[in-house]
């Protein structure tokens, strides 16, 4: 019995230490900014499952090595992380490290969220202790089998790639907005995970723009959407785009030149809407500081030879053909689509590089651009994977990726069947 005792003990003498904590610090204005820097972190995407209680865990995440299982990060005594202290939540944060002792995947950003400052920390703390509700849901256990399971092996990744724990300092030179724009995307945003190419032992190439120009040059597919670059670069970047175009696809997922889609779509509904327009201006300021890492690319230029061609009644290409009818009721004639509502594909960054995965992906299963706060209207385009081949589609897809002056390049019947293995109605 007297083990039991022990723990026991042990586990009272840490609900002491939060009750502490939950006494000298109900400061109201800190919870409410730890809930900001919560959304902005987007910590609800990966921790609160689809119709799950809020910040419970238990998403699925596939990883190249096996299932992954979000934690319940609520402030449950047992079932969450209500008996962590201060410190314990901060060396997760900055080290991936837990309470326990071993390290998380590195599905948990924690090599972006290294980059917190020591006061954002303690107001996220304040938040996930006194401002969540906590919820009594164990966590599910990895289905990635044994020996890979093993965590001790994540510390030796730990060691290797993601040692510089170390908060956000201002780059010499570095003015207030495109700092704060910096703080942002490094760090909280976390935008690398997904828009920064990954070695094969899964590490980012380079966690700020300090490292190289691979930063943000754009990643492999997440749930097969690609996140392409975020740079201010042409050829698929963002160099056609000015800051306020970038301001209004972070708050409405939607400008004049694209609409979000995939996983993009998640960051935009849980957490860039929520930022204050001065947060939002500053990470598009930030962004277009970002010096080009293809520097052969052409800007883009409106071509209208496809626009007079369809509009005179000619579409002599299988292509131009499907074009007319299953796309140019909402795409229009032109490529420019309807500002707000269906996007251009004119100029759409992601019909403007080699990679046409996403354009095929979304015919196949269509797509949906969600409402916000400030764009409350939701619009869809339907799956086409059954009423189109692989050829129709390939067709189709060659003719987006190369009229209007868009910079893409034909695709192979073969891609899409590939992209067809995997892809799934967005719309049921
Ligand atoms: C991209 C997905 C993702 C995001 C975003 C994310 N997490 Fe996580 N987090 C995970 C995964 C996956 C794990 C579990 C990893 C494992 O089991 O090795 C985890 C684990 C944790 C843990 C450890 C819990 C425990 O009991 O061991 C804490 C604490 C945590 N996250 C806090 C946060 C906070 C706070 C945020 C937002 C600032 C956040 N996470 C954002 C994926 C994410
Ligand atoms: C979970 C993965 C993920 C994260 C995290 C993420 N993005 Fe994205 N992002 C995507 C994907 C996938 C796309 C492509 C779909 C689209 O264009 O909407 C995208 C597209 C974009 C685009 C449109 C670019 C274009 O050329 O059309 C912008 C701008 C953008 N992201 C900004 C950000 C910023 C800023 C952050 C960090 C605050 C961020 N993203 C974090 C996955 C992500
Ligand atoms: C009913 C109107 C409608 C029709 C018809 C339609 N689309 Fe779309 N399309 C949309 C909407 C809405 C989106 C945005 C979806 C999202 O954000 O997830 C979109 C997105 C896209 C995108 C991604 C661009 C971006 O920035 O989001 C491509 C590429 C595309 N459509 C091509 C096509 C092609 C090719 C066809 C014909 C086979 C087609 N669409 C038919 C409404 C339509």
């Amino acid at each position: 019995m007297q083990p039991i005792k022990i723990a026991l003990a042990a586990f009272g003498f840490t609900l002491a230490c939060s009750a502490t904590f939950a006494q000298t610090a109900p400061d109201p204005t800190l919870v409410g900014q730890g809930q900001y820097l919560a959304e902005a972190g987007d910590c609800a995407a990966c921790h609160t499952a689809p119709n799950g209680k809020a910040f419970a865990g238990g998403l699925p995440m596939a990883s190249p090595i096996g299932t992954i299982y979000t934690s319940n990060i609520t402030p449950d005594k047992s079932a969450g992380i209500g008996d962590w202290s201060y410190d314990d939540f901060q060396r997760l944060m900055r080290k991936g490290v837990t309470k326990q002792g071993y390290v998380v995947y590195p599905a948990m950003p924690y090599p972006s969220y290294a980059r917190l400052t020591e006061p954002d920390l303690k107001a996220m703390y304040a938040y996930f202790m006194l401002g969540v509700q906590p919820v009594d849901q164990a966590n599910r256990a990895n289905g990635i089998p044994w020996p890979l399971s093993m965590r001790w092996p994540l510390h030796i990744w730990r060691w290797f790639y993601a040692p510089t724990a170390k908060p956000f300092v201002a780059a010499a030179g570095q003015g207030a907005e495109i700092a704060r724009g910096a703080y942002l995307v490094e760090g909280l945003g976390h935008c690398g995970a997904c828009h920064t190419p990954r070695r094969i032992t899964l590490q980012e190439t380079a966690l700020s723009d300090a490292d190289g120009p691979s930063y943000l040059s754009g990643g492999a597919p997440v749930d097969g959407w690609p996140a392409p670059s975020l740079r201010n670069e042409n050829g698929g970047g963002l160099a056609g785009w000015s800051e306020d175009d970038i301001v209004a696809f972070m708050k409405t997922g939607r400008n004049k030149h694209s609409a979000s889609f995939g996983a993009m779509n998640d960051v935009v509904v849980d957490s860039l809407q929520y930022l204050s327009d001065s947060d939002l201006r500053s990470i598009a300021a930030y962004l277009k500081s970002l010096p080009p890492k293809n520097t052969a690319a052409q800007p883009y230029a409106y071509d209208d030879t496809a626009t007079k061609a369809l509009l005179s009644g000619d579409a002599s290409t299988r292509g131009a053909q499907a074009y007319v009818d299953r796309c140019a009721a909402c795409h229009g004639s032109d490529g420019k689509g309807y500002e707000g509502v269906f996007p251009a594909l004119a100029g759409n960054p992601i019909l403007q590089t080699d990679d046409a995965v996403s354009a095929i992906h979304i015919i196949l299963s269509g797509g949906r651009l969600p409402g916000t706060k400030t764009a409350p209207s939701y619009f869809v385009m339907g799956p086409y994977a059954d009423v189109m081949t692989d050829q129709n589609i390939a067709d189709v897809v060659s003719y987006i990726e190369t009229s209007w002056g868009n910079q893409g390049k034909p695709v192979t019947t073969g891609q899409v069947a590939a992209i067809r293995k995997t892809a799934t109605p967005v719309n049921p």
